[in-house]
């Protein structure tokens, strides 16, 4: 087996042809969920602030995906992208949270509004999204949730304070709403990626030495890549991981396990 991405082995045992599914954030992970998600069949609609990035990934899709413009961190922008996605698509199976920032400093250098703009945008549009999307699926008693966190929920990276909060929060966030749905057949589970390329990270891993550095704290030996991330998520949005709730998966190398 020389690669990893679910499209070495064939998508068609997941069950996702048809599947009506929102991704909320067009960047390096939303936008490869999105491609992914398309070739297993389901039907994509794609929500960002940023209007170039939706474009791209549309053009990517054939502009076969509905887009969706809103700064998703406002509650009621948030829930407009929902019922918009679930009316355009005729329905709502799957939400998939890839939308989030980081700002890397010294606990002691932040200032009030880096920290509150990184709860923002990280969790408020998490817990509104998935609150909008959960009112359908409950009323509808079957959907598929899934967060995107990161390793930084868990392990204590320097310079990540306000970031990792958000992520050790959205976890949790994560296994009530877990918890709350279940009866109703709406599975809501994290994946935490380590270290992947993307506008998010990759300024960063040019500077210096950072990209051989983290490099060498991955078991694995190596960054991951955006494709590495979709079938794992592809996997709890499916109708194959129906008895899988409240769970952070961890997609990083072993990066957790050192
Ligand atoms: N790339 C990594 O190494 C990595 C690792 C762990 C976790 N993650 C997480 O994965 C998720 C996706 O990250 P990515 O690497 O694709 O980052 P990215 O920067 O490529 O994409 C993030 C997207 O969020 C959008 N966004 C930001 N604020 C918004 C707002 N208020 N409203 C609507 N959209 C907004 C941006 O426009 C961008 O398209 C994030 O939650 C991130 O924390 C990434």
């Amino acid at each position: 087996m020389s690669d990893a991405s679910a499209s070495a082995f064939g998508v068609g045992w997941l069950g996702l042809s048809g599947a009506k599914v929102m991704i909320a954030g067009a960047g390096g992970l939303g936008g490869e969920c999105a491609k992914a998600f398309a070739e297993a069949g389901a039907q994509v609609a794609i929500a960002d602030q940023n209007g170039a990035r939706l474009d791209q990934i549309a053009a990517d899709l054939g502009n076969k995906c509905t887009r969706i413009m809103e700064d998703l961190s406002e509650p009621d922008s948030a829930r407009d992208a929902v019922l918009h996605a679930n009316r355009a698509l005729g329905g709502l199976d799957v939400l998939i949270h890839a939308v989030g920032i980081n700002i890397r400093k010294p606990v002691l250098e932040f200032e009030p509004q880096e920290w509150y703009r990184i709860q923002k945008v990280n969790m408020d549009s998490a817990f509104w999204l998935a609150q909008a999307a959960g009112r359908i699926m409950v009323n509808q008693k079957s959907g598929r949730i899934v967060i995107i966190s990161s390793v930084s929920g868990l392990l204590a990276h320097a310079n990540h304070a306000p970031y990792a909060a958000t992520k050790g929060a959205l976890n949790q966030m994560m296994r009530v709403m877990a918890r709350e749905w279940a009866p109703f057949g709406v599975t809501v589970n994290s994946v935490a990626p380590g270290y992947i390329e993307t506008d998010l990270t990759q300024a960063y891993l040019d500077q210096d030495n950072h990209r051989q550095a983290l490099s060498e704290m991955v078991p694995a030996g190596r960054l991951g890549t955006p494709r590495e991330l979709t079938g794992p998520i592809m996997f709890l949005a499916s109708p194959q991981s129906s008895f899988v709730t409240g769970h952070v998966l961890y997609v990083d190398g072993g990066r957790t396990l050192v």
